[in-house]
């Protein structure tokens, strides 16, 4: 089926309801989930799911039900949603073709609720145990498994400094990485990590006069960032809940990383300016060749903790 696009007029077996005011995207499968669909302002945006279309065609998106069961649909909580201006999702544009406007994404399901959701989580595998353990250990132990494979520390390559053009300023960096999740086929993923040049004065803040150093979780030495080496690189992923952030000009902190999701902000350091992230950027291993490529470890960390905890 063709993709719906905003402003497609929406008719239901009857007649025709309205048009399609904004697109939903599943943030997982990067697929149209629903779409919105307004009539003015005599009625709330209904969400209807891409279940209940039947037809799209260029001028016209045809529903399979009944104008009476427009009003039956959820009504459109503009505060659950994001747009994808305003978070960083690979691939995204690649796979939902639709004119400019307002595409958007649920806002991640971490930021709702989360008192509820984390007693209810507690008492259903507190439950679970009990009854299932004995049972089931023989899968769980052939199941995690994979879990307790060694993190993988080989250097990528992403990248020549040549692309940075002055000091104390966050250039992104994409690469790609084959990534193997328990259980799946090897998968390429599009990653990617900020590099600055840091001049003098931001460098003895960022390693405050000493090389930081970078263990796995036995203490063996994987690498040491010499405090003197002016590179920096900061993990893509925003500490708070993940999101991809930016390098941004602010009215009032000047040059910052900004990251849309939640609006937290970190000045040049990584350090936390403002917003609800819980530690700094991730700094990660960095080692520049005599050419001026830029290696790095790729290294994930758990989201929302105030210590670092790594899980890739
Ligand atoms: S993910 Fe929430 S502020 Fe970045």
């Amino acid at each position: 089926m063709n993709q719906p696009k905003l402003k497609s007029k929406v008719a239901c077996t009857d007649r025709e309801i309205g048009e399609v005011t904004r697109v939903i995207v599943d943030p997982l499968s990067l697929e149209i989930s629903h779409i919105v669909v307004g009539n003015g302002a005599t009625s709330p945006e209904r969400q209807v799911p891409m279940a209940r279309v039947q037809e799209v065609t260029d001028a016209l998106v045809r529903l399979r039900i009944h104008s009476a069961e427009m009003d039956q649909l959820p009504a459109l909580k503009r505060d659950d949603f994001v747009t994808i201006h305003d978070v960083e999702i690979a691939h995204l544009e690649e796979k939902v073709h639709v004119e400019s406007g307002e595409v958007l994404v649920p806002v991640p399901e971490l930021e709702k609720d989360v008192k509820r959701r984390t007693f209810f989580a507690n008492f259903t595998q507190a439950i679970g145990l009990v009854i299932g353990l004995p049972l089931a250990f023989p899968v769980l132990k052939y199941l995690m498994k994979p879990m307790y494979a060694p993190l993988d520390n080989a250097w990528l390559k992403v990248g020549n400094v040549g692309k940075i053009k002055a000091d104390d300023v966050g250039v992104q960096f994409k690469y790609k990485k084959k990534v193997k999740e328990a259980f799946m086929p090897e998968a390429e993923v599009e990653k990617n990590v900020w590099i600055l040049k840091a001049k003098p004065e931001t460098l003895d803040k960022i390693y405050h006069g000493k090389d930081m150093e970078f263990r796995d979780a036995s203490g063996r030495h994987i690498w040491t960032n010499k405090k003197d080496v002016p590179f920096v690189v900061y993990s893509g992923k925003c500490p708070h809940l993940g999101c991809g952030f930016k390098w941004r000009s602010h009215k009032v902190l000047g040059q910052v990383f900004l990251c849309p999701c939640h609006l937290s902000i970190y000045d040049q350091t990584g350090k936390v300016l403002d917003g609800p992230a819980p530690r700094a950027l991730d700094p990660l291993p960095i080692k520049i060749s005599a050419s001026g490529d830029i290696q790095i470890i790729d290294m994930e960390f758990k989201a929302g903790t105030k210590t670092q905890t790594r899980i890739v």
